[in-house]
């Protein structure tokens, strides 16, 4: 029995010697420690442990003072070190007592943290949170270091209070340590505050980017009209815990909008290297006029940061369409004579432009890589009746910039009035690694399938591939001079 009482007593006594808890702080900065925080407290007075000298509250030239719950060392001294303790005081007159450790770290050259850090190790998606900078009012963080060397590079992204490191890997994990400056009564201190990361990263976000719409881009429309305006945004690498991607018309957010006019819809979607993407729409039931004074934004927003792009409105120009088809192709990167290639240049204008009599826009042909390409093409894509899309096996899989361009502006412009036709060059089999909206059209009309015999009779309008594609082309007024006709 005696032995269990005296378990007891020790069990307390060691809970009550822990709570004296440890702050460490490099010589020659601005430093500050803090009493719990208590709702009923009154006063708080900070003294030292052994000699139970009180420290005051700041007069002028003082170094080490109280204020309330805080106990300022502006800036820290080798002296400092040692146990103070603060007493809170309550409104019934009782007080409790909290006994807390300084060390002070002399400077040393090339050192810039104490050896034992006592902030709490940061594990996990990349932020790094610069430990006390809430403890100093209007504290600006001059520069981060990862081991004690400046962290530059594009992977950092940095905020007011903590930085961000894009998608990180093993090779991340160290000690990171922030140099802030904090300014009192017109006195500059420097302050620095390390922690250790710890990288753990399941998923880890990437700098939001919205690929469409442009921002500040004008989409065209018409009154009474339907409208639905599509906003895809890249979020991170893998699904986001924080994944927002959301219309505001006039900075109100659709949510609060009538739901009669306005609403969105959204979905996600993983791209390339497991990218996550969100997608949402907002569908305008029909154009007003005061539509075209509104500002359109769209906000995508994750755990790392947040960023926007605003559309507005004009009136549909009254310009007739020039082109009967966009031809979107894949472009082969290797010099060697590529069947596709030798399609859409050669037999592909052969039966539909020369036998058909209908007028292509090819990409490479009509339009030049390098050439102001974005507007280039937007401006002949919206031209075009119909756009046909080839798809081959070298979609899945990689990733062909120019390929891709052509289907975010397609996915940003021209959806909603033009027609998509799709030749499947090869057998793919699975569409799943394709495109998510290549995806939806595929789903939605299916392919015409070009077979290897089509060759023979390539040359022919009316072989029945030929066929299936002109009876989705524009009906065409004026019959050419070729005996295609029937
Ligand atoms: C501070 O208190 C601890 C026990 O809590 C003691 O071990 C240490 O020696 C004290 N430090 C000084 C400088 O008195
Ligand atoms: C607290 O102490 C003061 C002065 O010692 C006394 O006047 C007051 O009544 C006490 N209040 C309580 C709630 O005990
Ligand atoms: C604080 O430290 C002093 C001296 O070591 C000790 O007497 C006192 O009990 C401690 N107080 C608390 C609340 O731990
Ligand atoms: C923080 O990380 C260091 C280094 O891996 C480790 O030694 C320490 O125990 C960790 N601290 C906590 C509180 O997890
Ligand atoms: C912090 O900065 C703001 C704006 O610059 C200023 O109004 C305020 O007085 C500053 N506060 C302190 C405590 O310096
Ligand atoms: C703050 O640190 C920088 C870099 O170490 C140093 O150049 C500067 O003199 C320091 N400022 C003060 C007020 O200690
Ligand atoms: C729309 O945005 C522009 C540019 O930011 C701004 O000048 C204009 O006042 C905004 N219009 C409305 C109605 O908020």
């Amino acid at each position: 029995m005696m032995g269990f009482a005296h378990l007891i007593f020790l069990s307390t006594f060691l809970s009550v010697s822990m709570t004296s808890e440890t702050f460490d702080a490099m010589e020659g900065e601005a430093f500050v420690i803090k009493c719990p925080r208590w709702s009923s407290a009154v006063k708080f007075t900070w003294y030292h442990t052994h000699t139970k000298k009180i420290i005051p509250a700041e007069e002028e030239r003082s170094r080490v003072f109280s204020f309330k719950r805080f106990l300022w060392f502006l800036p820290t001294s080798r002296e400092d070190s040692g146990n103070y303790t603060c007493d809170i005081h309550f409104s019934n007159n009782s007080t409790k007592s909290f006994n807390m450790s300084v060390q002070v770290h002399p400077y040393k050259q090339g050192v810039c943290f104490p050896s034992q850090i006592r902030y709490p190790n940061d594990t996990g998606r990349g932020k790094i949170v610069c430990p006390t900078i809430d403890n100093y009012t209007n504290a600006t963080i001059i520069q981060w270091y990862k081991n004690c060397k400046p962290l530059q590079g594009q992977r950092y992204f940095k905020a007011e209070k903590y930085i961000f490191i894009n998608n990180p890997r093993k090779e991340d994990d160290g000690y990171y340590t922030c140099r802030f400056i904090y300014t009192h009564k017109g006195n500059v201190f420097n302050v620095s505050a390390t922690r250790i990361f710890i990288s753990k990263a399941k998923h880890s976000p990437l700098p939001p980017q919205i690929l469409f719409p442009k921002d500040k881009s004008v989409v065209e429309v018409e009154l009474g009209a339907p409208l639905a305006l599509k906003c895809q945004a890249r979020l991170g690498i893998k699904k986001q815990p924080i994944a927002v991607v959301t219309w505001d018309v006039d900075n109100i957010p659709v949510k609060s909008l009538d739901f009669s006019r306005f609403h969105e819809k959204n979905h996600f979607f993983e791209g390339h290297e497991q990218e996550h993407y969100r997608e949402t729409t907002l569908h305008v039931t029909e154009i007003r006029k005061e539509d075209l004074q509104a500002n359109f934004t769209c906000v995508a927003v994750n755990e790392m940061h947040n960023t926007k792009a605003t559309v507005t409105l004009q009136l549909k120009a009254q310009y007739g369409k020039i082109y009967d088809a966009y031809v979107i192709y894949p472009k082969s990167h290797t010099n060697e004579a590529n069947f596709v290639e030798y399609f859409v240049y050669q037999i592909m204008p052969d039966i539909l432009e020369n036998k058909c009599g209908y007028k292509l826009c090819i990409y490479g042909r009509d339009i030049y890589p390098g050439e102001d390409t974005a507007s280039a093409i937007e401006k002949r894509m919206q031209k075009s009746r119909r756009l046909i899309i080839v798809l081959t096996r070298q979609l899945i899989n990689c990733k062909e910039q120019a390929y891709d361009q052509h289907i975010a502006l397609y996915n940003a412009l021209i959806q909603n009035d033009t027609k998509v036709i799709l030749l499947e060059m090869e057998t793919i089999g699975t569409y799943e690694k394709l495109q998510e909206s290549l995806r939806f059209v595929i789903k939605q009309q299916g392919t015409i399938k070009w077979k290897k015999q089509h060759t023979v009779l390539s040359q022919s309008s009316n072989s029945k591939f030929w066929k299936q594609v002109r009876y989705h082309m524009p009906l065409r007024l004026k019959s050419s001079h070729s005996a295609d006709a029937g």
